[in-house]
């Protein structure tokens, strides 16, 4: 019985490692400036002129699919 128990701990925390690794999304490689591992493009203090074009008029997704209210709250 311990022995399975601490299979199935490592089991769990080496898959918690791999989904760390990986990143969530496949950002362009203008995408420079690294906030906290989220990759963010040049510009980011003005999204309604340089983001909106593939992040959407309102930013919530757009072309590009991802919203930037997933990681910030109602910031725009
Ligand atoms: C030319 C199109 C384009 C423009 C302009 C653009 N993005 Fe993106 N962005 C993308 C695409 C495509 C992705 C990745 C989508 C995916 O992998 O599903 C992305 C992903 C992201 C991510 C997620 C990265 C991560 O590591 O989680 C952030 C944050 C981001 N963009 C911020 C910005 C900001 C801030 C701006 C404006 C300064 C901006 N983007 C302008 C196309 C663009
Ligand atoms: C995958 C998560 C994620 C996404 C999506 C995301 N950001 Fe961020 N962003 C962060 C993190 C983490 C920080 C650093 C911590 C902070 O300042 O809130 C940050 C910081 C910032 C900052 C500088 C800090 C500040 O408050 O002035 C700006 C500006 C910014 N992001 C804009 C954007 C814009 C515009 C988008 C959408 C195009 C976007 N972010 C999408 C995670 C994200």
């Amino acid at each position: 019985m311990k022995i399975l128990i601490m299979f199935l701990l490592v089991v769990l925390f080496s898959s918690c490692e791999e989904n760390n690794d990986m990143p969530k999304y496949s950002s362009p490689s203008d995408h420079t400036i690294s906030k906290d591992g989220a990759v963010h493009k040049s510009g980011l203090d003005k999204p309604q002129t340089n983001c909106v074009s593939c992040h959407g008029e309102d930013l919530k997704g757009g072309t590009s699919g991802v919203s930037c209210y997933e990681c910030h709250s109602k910031k725009w």
